[in-house]
């Protein structure tokens, strides 16, 4: 009786007409302030939306009308009268992904200076409704759709609001990923990275080298052996072809996502040593396989030989043309040189470079593919981000225009990174690593660490706290990471993601004196409604009247 009567209140909250005092938005926009009323929706909605390059703002529209008409049958109406109840205007004063939102009960008057702005007003319009709105999901029970009163003026705190899916351990397909985009957008955030390569996995069709998806993209296990889990003998992978990743590009484009596809390299690389041994192993006689345990590979690329090297080229030249976005991830993380102090040739282009430090020949190796992208033409210019264990070499062969994402003591090394000059992105593997357990509790999926990564945990970190002033300038914005060497399917993946994504976006986007841990707990609260209508599974320990599973 009391579960049933904390799910009716929490459904009133959520579905019918939004008061002001229930805005449940997620993340807190900057400034909000609410008044009296509602505006009230009649069978259509008309809009007037500013001239803009390429009718861009027009195509968010449109984008937006598909979805709200499907959601609340109301149509969805251009114009070009001054009296449409909608009006977008243009204010190159606002930042780029910045809007102002003033709805009275007569109009909704929206101001942004490009297509994101207006992209992210419509997510906030579409979050002011029941939620079958924002998932795009008809409700024929709601008779009279509005919005409340408000005004809001809006804009994220940092440029980059990321997630992280490793797809390399395990494989979960494109729309298993379009979920999690839509998702994201929702939650304003604006940069899926993709690990697309690994030692157990290498998931990206490449033309040049077919058996990296012929044989890379395979393993005899479907779970990764660890202590007394051993492999399954099942065999198991796949991968994406380039008309998949053209397919998912298009889809994260527009919402307003940029992909980072991460191809890690020289390290992390078993299942490409293992497909093509010849051209990329340390000691080509030995046995390569895609590996079929966790840890860290210690069979990583030659990085001294030039076959390798042009390897590497190719595969960047096809993720350019792929992925057409401004950076390109090329790993760098736990790479292990043991296989190079043992190899003559490595041995004598350490010498060359006129280092000692094995960490050296990965940075030469980078460098290499680094002027092999900036001798491409302008558009076809990629920046590069490191995972942040590049800081230990000397990355004066690199230069500075490089980004760094710090995940291992990731304060540290981010103002490391910022003190030679270089951007960088705070992943912390404690707590944003939200594929680890969210709590102890025996009933939790197998994952890493001890529960202590909860919500709040999650929520509560505080980016770039106590840094220079002078270095904040560096710092692009936060991430969360998800790595699936224990996650065999994407129900778990989103049991452990949702909704501590969220948490990480609002720290992405919500100025940091305007963010509390309980009033976040309040506002997303409704979300329940949401995951179920995107069909998404979450972990249920903060929201009211959800059982722990
Ligand atoms: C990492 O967690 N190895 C980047």
């Amino acid at each position: 009786m009391k579960i049933r009567h904390i799910l009716l209140s929490l459904l009133l909250l959520c579905s019918v007409s939004v008061s002001a005092q229930e805005v449940s938005l997620v993340p807190l926009p900057a400034s909000i302030e609410t008044a009296e009323g509602n505006f009230i929706f009649g069978k259509k909605l008309t809009i007037k939306t500013a001239g803009y390059a390429a009718d861009s703002l027009q195509t968010v529209v449109n984008d937006f009308a598909e979805t709200f008409e499907k959601a609340t049958g109301v149509k969805v109406k251009a114009t070009k009268s001054a009296s449409a109840q909608m009006v977008v205007s243009l204010d190159k004063e606002l930042p780029a992904e910045g809007y102002s939102l003033n709805i009275s009960p007569k109009k909704i008057a929206v101001e942004v200076s490009s297509p994101a702005g207006l992209f992210y007003a419509l997510q906030t319009i579409k979050q002011l409704m029941p939620r079958n709105v924002l998932a795009g999901v008809p409700d024929k029970s709601i008779g009279e759709w509005s919005l409340p009163a408000i005004a809001i003026k809006d804009a994220p705190r940092f440029s980059w609001r990321g997630f992280m899916l490793d797809e390399g351990r395990h494989f979960y397909g494109k729309e298993a990923v379009k979920k999690i985009i839509d998702i994201m957008a929702a939650y304003k955030l604006n940069r899926f990275h993709w690990h697309l390569t690994e030692d157990q996995g290498w998931r990206i069709e490449i033309k040049k080298y077919p058996r990296l998806t012929e044989v890379g993209a395979w393993r005899n296990s479907k779970v990764l052996g660890w202590g007394d889990t051993k492999p399954d003998g099942i065999r198991y992978g796949g991968y994406y072809t380039h008309e998949d990743i053209k397919e998912v590009v298009e889809y994260a484009r527009r919402r307003f996502i940029e992909i980072v596809p991460e191809v890690d390299i020289p390290g992390h690389s078993q299942a490409a040593v293992a497909s093509y041994p010849g051209i990329l192993a340390c000691d080509i006689n030995n046995w390569h396989e895609v590996w079929l345990w966790q840890g860290v590979s210690a069979d990583v690329i030659n990085v001294a030989d030039p076959n390798a090297v042009r390897f590497a080229k190719d595969v960047i030249d096809e993720l350019t043309e792929l992925f057409p976005f401004g950076y390109i991830h090329l790993g760098g993380d736990e790479c292990p040189t043991a296989k190079w102090e043992r190899n003559a040739d490595c041995r004598e282009l350490l010498a060359e470079i006129g280092s000692k430090n094995y960490r050296d020949l990965q940075i030469d190796f980078y460098r290499q593919l680094k002027e092999h992208i900036a001798a491409k033409p302008a558009g076809k210019q990629r920046k590069l981000i490191f995972w942040n264990e590049v800081l230990h070499g000397n990355t004066a062969p690199l230069g500075t225009d490089i980004t760094i994402m710090a995940w291992i003591g990731a304060d540290r090394a981010a103002v490391d990174a910022a003190k030679r000059g270089m951007t960088t992105i705070l992943t912390p593997q404690i707590p944003y690593y939200i594929n680890r357990r969210q709590s102890p509790l025996p009933t939790e999926p197998r994952s890493q660490g001890h529960g202590t990564e909860t919500v709040e945990a999650v929520y509560k970190y505080i980016p770039m706290n106590k840094v220079d002033k002078e270095l904040q300038k560096q710092y692009l914005g936060v991430q969360a990471n998800f790595w699936t060497e224990w996650v065999e399917d994407a129900s778990t993946v989103e049991y452990l993601m949702f909704p501590r994504l969220a948490a990480v976006a609002e720290a992405g986007w919500t100025p940091a004196e305007k963010r509390d841990y309980n009033n976040f707990v309040e506002r997303i609260q409704c979300d329940t409604m949401y995951y179920r209508l995107k069909g998404a599974n979450y972990g249920k320990h903060i929201f009211k009247g959800g059982s722990i599973n």
